[in-house]
This record gives C-alpha cells, structure tokens and sequence, in this order.
C-alpha cells in the first residue's frame, strides 16, 4: 500500500500535468519585492526556494543578486521555468536530484526531503511562498522540522501564509494560523509578523471556491 506522501506527490504529479496550477502568479509576488529588504541581508547570499514551482520570484531574486537554489519534485515545473523563460539549462545530476541550471539560478529536481544540510551550507535566506501552506497538517511538523535541520547556520526566512475558514474549502493550500507558525518555528526563530491583508478581493479563484474571507500574512522569521 502507497504511504500517504506519496499519494501527494501523486497528486502535484497530477495537477502539473492536467495544469491545475492556480497558485502560479504571472508577475513577481508584489509582498517579496516589498518585504524582501526586511531580512536585512548582506548582498550576493544564496537563496533556498523550497517547493518552488516554476515561480518567477526565482526570476526576480537572481535580478537582486542572489545564487537560487529551488527545489521542486514536477519535472514539468522545472522543464517549464526554463522553457516559458527562455533559458538554456545545463543540466547535471546530485546525489537523487537532477540539477538544472542557468547562471546563478538552480533548480534541483527531486523532493525536498531528500535535501542534506551539506546541500545548503551557502544558503543565506529561505524564501517560502506557498510551500509551507501547500502541506497537509500532518507534514508540515516534518517539513518545518527538516528546514531547521538543513538551516542550522541561521538563514532568515521569508515566510507567505494564508489563513481562511476550513469549513469552507479543503487544501491546498491550506490555512496556517499564526498560532501554528509559532509552534513550528518558534524554538528557533524570533517571529515577526510584517503585513497581513485581505487578500480575497483579488482571488477569483478562491472566491469561485467559497471562501468569504482570506487572509494573506507575510512573516519574517530570524534565527536567535
Ligand atoms: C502550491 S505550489 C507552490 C509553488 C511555488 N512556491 C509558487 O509560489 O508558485 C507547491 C509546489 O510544491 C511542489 N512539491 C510538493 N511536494 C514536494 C516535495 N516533497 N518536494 C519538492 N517539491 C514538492 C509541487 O509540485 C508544487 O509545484
């Protein structure tokens, strides 16, 4: 019998390949560019992008003269972010991921489990939008658990939620409340919560979903 997991990774499977990617923006998320400066970092770090996507916040933090580091288990959001872009990727092979790379831009192919702190040891910051809040309850104590092992040198991280009434809808991306955020995080992050803001106006797609209130929260999160 499949283990619960691996039915997820199923299902991302799934939804890249019926292209049900409703959480993919076509522009640079507006609160990265606005909240980035917040982490208050030194210019030229590597940035992990965990669950990445085919985002082009990859696009925009290379454009701020950062290396990006993301991971993402859908060989067709990899071969897609080079593709829709227009860059050529040389491609090359770690451990259990394929690596695909453009300049400074890496996106290495596999699960984000698989990651070994040896993989990240350069890596300054953690950009987490829609990541976190793409896991089920259940696994998002292990995911948080596995970034702070392979981040024990003190990347900040730059943290997107969304919060909304359960009732209403069922995830992904599900709703994680400041209260989880602190549980997670908190043993080893000082958690400060920059911007909240009623996101539903502008989400068609979750509206046509049901939901009557969304609520999208923008953290930073330092190490002590
Ligand atoms: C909600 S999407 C968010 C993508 C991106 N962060 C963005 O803002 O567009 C979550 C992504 O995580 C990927 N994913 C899910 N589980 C994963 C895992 N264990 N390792 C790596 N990627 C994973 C999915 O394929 C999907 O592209």
């Amino acid at each position: 019998m499949r283990g619960a997991r691996e039915v997820d990774t199923q299902k991302w499977h799934q939804r890249w390949q019926d292209n049900r990617i409703a959480f993919h923006l076509t522009e640079v998320n507006a609160h990265l560019q606005q909240f980035w400066p917040a982490l208050g970092l030194a210019p030229g770090g590597r940035v992990l992008v965990p669950l990445c996507g085919k985002s082009l916040d990859m696009l925009w933090l290379a454009g701020e003269g950062h290396g990006v580091l993301g991971v993402e288990i859908s060989p067709i959001a990899v071969r897609d972010f080079f593709g829709d872009n227009e860059l050529e990727a040389q491609r090359g092979e770690h451990g259990a991921f394929e690596i695909w790379r453009q300049g400074g831009v890496e996106l290495w192919l596999g699960d984000f489990f698989a990651l070994a702190p040896d993989d990240v040891s350069d890596v300054t910051a953690v950009y987490d939008r829609a990541s976190l809040i793409a896991l089920p309850p259940t696994q998002r104590a292990r995911y948080a658990e596995h970034m702070m092992r392979l981040a024990p040198l003190g990347a900040s991280i730059l943290l997107v939620t969304l919060e909304y009434d359960p009732v209403e809808m069922s995830g992904p991306p599900f709703p994680v409340t400041e209260p989880e955020v602190a549980t997670l995080y908190g043993r080893v992050y000082d958690i400060q919560c920059l911007h909240r803001y009623d996101a539903l106006a502008e989400s068609a797609h979750f509206r046509s979903q049901g939901l009557t209130w969304l609520r999208e929260k923008i953290y930073r999160l330092a190490p002590r």
